[in-house]
């Protein structure tokens, strides 16, 4: 039996996608959390004054925006730079 996905997102999230850390850095987003929080850094560019964190790829960019957001850590969709 075949099943049909509504949206991409859903297919994603099906297929097990979960985006947690900056890989090129290998520091979980959990652990960015925290050092934000305890350093009041609540932008992109105060975090990477702190850590050495999203200076390869930087695909990891929108999604620790995202965690500087919302509180957010584990992420199950795609989140890109124009979102
Ligand atoms: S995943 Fe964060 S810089 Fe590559």
């Amino acid at each position: 039996m075949t099943k049909e996905y509504q949206s991409e997102q859903e297919l994603i999230f099906e297929m097990g996608l979960k985006i947690d850390k900056c890989i090129c850095s290998n520091i979980t987003f959990s652990e960015l959390r925290k050092i934000a929080i305890s350093n009041n850094a609540d932008d992109i560019n105060k975090l990477q004054e702190i850590v050495d964190v999203a200076k390869n790829c930087r695909l990891c960019v929108p999604y620790l925006k995202e965690m500087l957001k919302t509180g957010e850590t584990e992420f199950h969709k795609l989140i890109t730079e124009q979102e």
